[in-house]
């Protein structure tokens, strides 16, 4: 059978999807792109130790006349849905990472860009993966512990210490202009992966920007939080952003009609299920590690999900509907970002609650086609707001300099 010729764009994080391509005996690596040398570099040493051999592009027009049938977006995250249009409109699949979009005009652009394309969109929510997380899904989906009622998810990830690495001391750097409640599909997208059901309400609380971010150029709340409503009437918490604690938490938990599920916060890999049997309050409980549903998973980034994601691309486009199954589509993707940017417009309008809208239904996709409301000036022309609602005071260039001086001789924030 013909593999799967991929091309990936961005190759910090993306040298994961770099690995996992090439590792995957249904794909061809054929290029990649990313405009920092240094990172090409790196690629091409890989390359060569694999004795194959890939275009190495700096310049996205370069990369996109390549001939290949998919690729993997890993730039930066406000940035994935313009070119995941283009790309998908000249025939490409497409597999994005987080974030799906910026705005709500862009999500309604990437769904009908899906639609008219016909092409696979797999949005690469790796949280979904893991092996609690899966599990959390396969035991929902079959009514363990009855309907939903509430459910939190928590990715609390304190960057303070590899900022300078990670936004490399530029003041528009994408970590730094967005704002607390943008990262939100970590924590909400495993909830909404498991339930299969949809936000339909939203508001959006932060903390302040507290000195310790400040002091390395974001001005942004330093942990947001959705409080969602879903279709069903079940509550959810999602809560993400730099709070003080090592190693960070990254957290799930379900309550359902006749019993709940959560993973450990200190034994990651570990899951609780408690099942109400005949009598109300009186069930069983049960803590165990959930097996891979494919064992390759294993010793994989972030518990297992960087296999699953790029796994269940390429199987997708090969047309294996199983791995259809357990793809993220473009209408969860959008699910999963929309409550995030809504949250943003909560907190700023003093926490007032907002609908989400479902783009599923072309109906609702009218209201939403102008709407660029965000804190990237270049991408929300009139509709700006900015990242910080209570100290606008603008961040002196020092302080970029500072952390860039960092970045260069490799210091930890
Ligand atoms: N799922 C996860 O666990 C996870 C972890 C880390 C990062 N991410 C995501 O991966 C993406 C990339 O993050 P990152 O950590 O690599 O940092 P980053 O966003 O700083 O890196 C993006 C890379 O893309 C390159 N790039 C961006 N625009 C380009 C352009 N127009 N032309 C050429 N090169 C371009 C940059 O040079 C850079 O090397 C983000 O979307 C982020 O959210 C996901």
């Amino acid at each position: 059978m013909k593999k799967v010729t991929i091309g990936v764009f961005g190759a910090s994080r993306g040298m994961t999807m770099i690995e996992q391509t090439l590792g995957n005996p249904d794909a061809a690596l054929v290029a990649i792109c990313d405009k920092h040398v240094p990172l090409l570099d790196k690629c091409r040493k890989v390359a060569a130790d694999k004795g194959i051999k890939v275009a190495l592009f700096e310049r996205f027009d370069d990369f996109f006349q390549c001939d290949m049938d998919a690729v993997v977006l890993a730039n930066y995250a406000s940035e994935h849905a313009p070119f995941a249009i283009r790309l998908l409109d000249s025939g490409r699949h497409v597999m994005s990472e987080v974030l799906t979009c910026s705005t709500l005009s862009e999500a309604v652009g990437l769904v009908e860009a899906v639609e008219r394309s016909g092409k696979v969109y797999m949005y690469a929510e790796n949280y979904c993966y893991f092996n609690t997380t899966f599990e959390m899904r396969q035991r929902y989906r079959r009514g363990d512990i009855g309907e939903l009622m509430h459910a939190e998810g928590e990715y609390i990830h304190d960057c303070s210490s590899i900022w300078p690495q990670i936004t490399y001391g530029e003041r528009n750097h994408w970590r730094n202009t967005l704002y607390s409640t943008f990262y939100c599909t970590h924590s909400l997208g495993p909830i909404l992966f498991s339930s299969g059901l949809r936000p339909v309400k939203v508001i959006g609380i932060e903390t302040r920007n507290m000195p310790f971010m400040r002091a390395l150029g974001t001005k942004a709340g330093t942990a947001g939080m959705e409080i969602v409503q879903l279709e069903n009437g079940a509550m959810v918490k999602s809560i993400h952003g730099g709070l003080k604690r090592e190693p960070g938490s990254i957290n799930y938990q379900m309550y359902g009609s006749k019993g709940s599920m959560e993973t450990d916060r200190w034994d990651g890999g570990n899951l609780h299920v408690y099942i109400e049997g005949e009598r109300n309050c009186v069930g069983e409980h049960v803590k165990y590690v959930p097996e891979f549903t494919i064992k390759d998973a294993a010793g994989a980034g972030h518990g297992g999900g960087d296999f699953f994601t790029t796994y269940y691309f390429i199987r997708q486009v090969l047309g294996d509907e199983e791995a259809r199954k357990n793809s993220i589509d473009v209408y969860t993707a959008v699910d999963m970002c929309l409550p995030g940017i809504l949250a943003y417009r909560s907190i700023v309008n003093g926490n007032a609650p907002q609908k989400v809208p479902n783009l599923r239904n072309t109906g609702e996709r009218d209201a939403c086609r102008g709407d660029t409301f965000c804190t990237v000036p270049e991408i929300a022309g009139s509709m700006f707001v900015p990242n910080n609602i209570y100290d606008t005071e603008e961040i002196p260039d020092s302080v970029y300099e500072m952390v860039r001086e960092k970045w260069v001789k490799g210091l930890p924030g």
